[in-house]
């Protein structure tokens, strides 16, 4: 796995990051010298991907307590930097909440999620059968985890217990998180695997190359519908035109209980100049997936399926 501290880390007066704009090109830090700081860095996904975020907002919190910043304002700051990802809020949560020393907790929360990660990562795992070729979309890796991964995280189990052939990778757009930083994690830990351009997810099912879809989730509401990165909709319609299993795998801190339905997710709308800056263009950054197309829920508590309001009930981070 990435090692966690080569992904973010709170030093004595930054946080320190790898910038995942920059990759693969090159593996450079952002340091992070205020709360402000390291919510442009999420803003501009220099770090990005949910419960990287949650992490980087906790240790942008410890910086804020640290330099003696007014701390409602660093939590204001640090909660708006990118709205569907749940987990920046939950991360602030836990801050507010705890009592002792904040750089304690966030490094705490860091560890946590990246148990959490090994934990669904086992449980998805243990769902596909010798041989898998996966399908995945977006960075669902140890660098939107701080560690390990979710989705990939299953996949690295996977391929470890010998059950995994090969992964197709969506290259992503527009920003390229599975053409850059997926591919690049695949090839890190020597699991073989084929970037695709988003647009050929459907004739790869139709021709029989893919076995199942395995993705993250930015906000999984109540009911089960889930926000990830825009695309993952399409991605789930056609694997169930395809009759491919559909499974997301996410921590129970990307679980919102407090968020009924899809519906009441924000989803982040990003500059159009993301897209194109020669016309007009609109750069939806999420979309939600109907919990109807969804086989399976996987986080560190187990496998969850219909109906997910009652599978999801009572979840909370441990
Ligand atoms: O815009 P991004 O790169 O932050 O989007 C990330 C995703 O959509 C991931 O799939 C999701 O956050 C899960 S990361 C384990």
């Amino acid at each position: 796995m990435l090692e966690p501290g080569r992904i973010i880390r709170l030093e004595d007066d930054a946080v320190v990051l790898l910038d995942q704009r920059r990759l693969p090109a090159e593996e450079a830090e952002l340091v992070c010298r205020s709360s402000a700081e390291v919510a442009e860095a999420i803003r501009t996904l220099a770090v990005r991907g949910a419960p990287a975020i949650g992490i980087a907002a906790a240790y942008g919190y410890a910086l804020a307590a640290r330099c003696g910043e007014d701390l409602e304002a660093a939590v204001a700051v640090l909660a708006a930097a990118r709205p569907t990802a749940v987990n920046a809020a939950w991360a602030l949560e836990e801050m507010q909440r705890w009592c002792g020393d904040p750089a304690e907790r966030a490094r705490q929360i860091h560890a946590e999620e990246v148990e959490r990660c090994r934990a669904m990562s086992a449980h998805a795992a243990a769902l596909l059968q010798p041989g898998t070729r996966a399908l995945t979309h977006c960075n669902a890796g140890g660098l939107a985890t701080g560690g390990y991964g979710t989705a990939v995280g299953a996949l690295r189990t996977a391929w470890e217990g010998g059950l995994l052939e090969h992964v197709l990778v969506d290259e992503t757009r527009p920003l390229l998180q599975g053409a850059r930083l997926t591919a690049w994690e695949l090839e890190e830990a020597g699991i073989p695997h084929a970037v695709i351009a988003d647009s050929a997810a459907g004739a790869m099912m139709a021709r029989g190359d893919v076995d199942v879809v395995v993705t993250g989730a930015d906000r999984i509401a109540a009911n089960g519908d889930t926000a990830n990165k825009i695309g993952t909709y399409s991605l789930a319609v056609l694997a169930a035109h395809h009759e491919i299993p559909f499974y997301v795998v996410a921590p129970s801190s990307t679980v919102d209980l407090a968020t009924v339905s899809g519906d009441a997710i924000p989803i982040e709308e990003r500059s159009g100049d993301e897209v194109t800056t020669r016309f007009a263009a609109r750069n939806l950054a999420f979309d939600v997936t109907p919990a109807g197309l969804i086989a399976a829920i996987v986080t560190e508590a187990g496998v969850h399926r219909a109906p997910y309001s009652a599978s999801l009930a009572g979840l909370v981070a441990a």
